[in-house]
């Protein structure tokens, strides 16, 4: 029997995190390839449909990765926004029968590779923990509103 294997959406900031993740290739940091990267112009671009919509296209786990607070997101506060918006979201997954624990937050400068590796691996091995998502086979239907 193989093992599961999680599948992580990333939506990783273009000026933070984006460039931790290509640190972390650059310095070899080891990490497993269960990510697979949206860049974003900022975390708080990252509309809640969209992870709900990874959620059901068969993400088993969702990182929103992004420039550090309370000064450092190029939009002034996205990432601030993001907060509220993944902290929201995280309450509503446990009214779906989803476990909050399958959407992290970090904040990931372009200095961080090792911290951008240590994210994975630990959310792969939480993720592994958890088992696959339930919502992938609910067919439910979610739109983004601009707000
Ligand atoms: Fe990086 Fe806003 S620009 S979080």
């Amino acid at each position: 029997m193989t093992e599961f294997e999680p599948r992580i959406v990333g939506f990783l900031c273009n000026w933070c995190s984006y460039a931790g993740a290509d640190l972390a290739g650059v310095s070899r940091f080891q990490y497993p390839p269960n990510l697979r990267v949206i860049r974003v112009m900022c975390s708080g671009s990252v509309h809640p449909a969209y992870i709900l919509e990874a959620f059901k296209d068969g993400a088993d786990g969702v990182l929103v990765a992004g420039c550090h607070p309370p000064n450092d997101c190029h939009y002034i506060s996205g990432n601030l926004k993001a907060q509220r918006r993944v902290a929201l979201l995280k309450k509503l997954m446990l009214q779906l029968g989803l476990e909050p624990e399958r959407l992290r937050l970090e904040w990931i400068s372009a200095a961080e590779g090792e911290k951008f590796a240590r994210v994975i691996r630990e959310m792969v091995d939480d993720l592994k923990k958890l088992g696959p998502c339930p919502l992938r086979k609910i067919e439910i239907s979610v739109t983004a509103e601009s707000d």
